[in-house]
């Protein structure tokens, strides 16, 4: 499988465009860093080229390890090749300390640019505070307007090359939108045939957002996550006529739609099968019948129960 059998989607970011390989490479995991680095360079070698990594996952470490090995072994010939997304966590959202989490995230990584940096969730905790999920008293007011600043500084310094946000509501982006000077190039939000957001996506779609769906199979056995993906009945019958897996079905319903994806898998076998999705469509009933999968959302609280508006009563 060589990298060119991803497709690429092109990132709107100010006056310059950026190619995002439609699959990303997952590496929230409880699994060890050495496990993950092996993951990522059995991912390089099987065709992925876009990772996604948070400062909150502890990814940061093996995956930059892993780039420097794959390049070591000739895997890659130059980090050029890779797109590799991080994320800025709630206790860094504060204007002042962007850009020491991006300088800390590049030193975590090896590396002297991000392809993509994004606000992790639209919530402040105060610095320094670990207790996860977070306590009302930890929590204090996000300046959503100093903190883009800071991100389009981010760019603006050749620190990354595209900007953006993660868990951010229409009602949110449209805000972000009345001010910001760089609008955000991608929001990553839960998405799959369980968590649809049809308005979410109609409203990115309209305003050059691209969405990048994490949970595109439901996260069966993540602390958040769930089976209702991998045990949905729709699903099973639509892979059934296909001849593919529920996974295969999800990844590709989500691409046909336009929607990028972040998806994890450690296992060789399930990490190859997620993107051999490219040569096979879906059929016009399979979207009838997706349209009727009962929709839950897992990720409602994000990191603290605390937060009225996290989602703006949009859900
Ligand atoms: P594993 O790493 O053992 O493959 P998501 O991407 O929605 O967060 O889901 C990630 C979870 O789904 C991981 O636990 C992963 O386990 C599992 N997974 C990934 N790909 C597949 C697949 N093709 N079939 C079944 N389970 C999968």
């Amino acid at each position: 499988m060589s990298a060119s059998k991803i497709p690429d989607v092109v990132l709107q970011s100010s006056s310059s465009h950026h190619k995002m390989p439609v699959i990303g490479f997952g590496t929230a995991s409880t699994s060890s860093t050495n496990d993950t680095k092996e993951a990522v360079l059995e991912a390089i070698k099987v065709g992925y080229r876009h990772f996604d990594t948070a400062s909150i996952y502890g990814s940061e470490e093996p995956l930059g390890e892993a780039i420097a090995e794959a390049l070591q072994l000739g895997l890659i010939a130059s980090r050029d090749e890779l797109f590799i997304t991080s994320k800025l966590w709630c206790t860094h959202n504060f204007p002042h300390l962007v850009l020491p989490a991006i300088h800390k995230t590049l030193q975590s990584l090896n590396l002297e640019y991000l392809d993509l940096y994004l606000i992790h969730w639209p919530i402040s905790v105060k610095p320094g505070i670990w207790e996860f999920p977070y306590s009302e008293e930890a929590l204090t007011s996000f300046d959503l307007k100093g903190v883009w600043k800071a991100m389009e500084e981010c760019k603006n310094l050749g620190l990354t090359k595209c900007i953006g946000v993660s868990n951010f509501s229409c009602n949110k982006l449209e805000k972000l939108l009345s001010f910001a000077t760089i609008p955000p190039s991608v929001n990553q939000v839960e998405m799959n045939p369980t968590w649809q957001q049809k308005k979410l996506l109609q409203y990115c779609q309209a305003k050059g957002i691209i969405i990048t769906a994490y949970s595109p199979l439901g996260a069966p056995g993540a602390m958040w996550g769930s089976n209702n993906v991998l045990d949905n009945e729709l699903l099973k019958e639509i892979a059934k006529t296909h001849g593919k897996s529920f996974a295969q079905v999800s990844i590709r319903w989500l691409y046909e739609l336009g929607v990028t994806v972040a998806v994890k898998s450690y296992n060789k076998e399930r990490m190859k099968q997620n993107i051999e999705i490219f040569d096979w469509s879906l059929f016009k009933d399979d979207y009838e019948k997706i349209a009727q999968v009962q929709q839950h959302q897992m990720c409602k609280n994000g990191p603290t129960k605390f937060i009225a508006d996290l989602w703006d009563g949009e859900n």
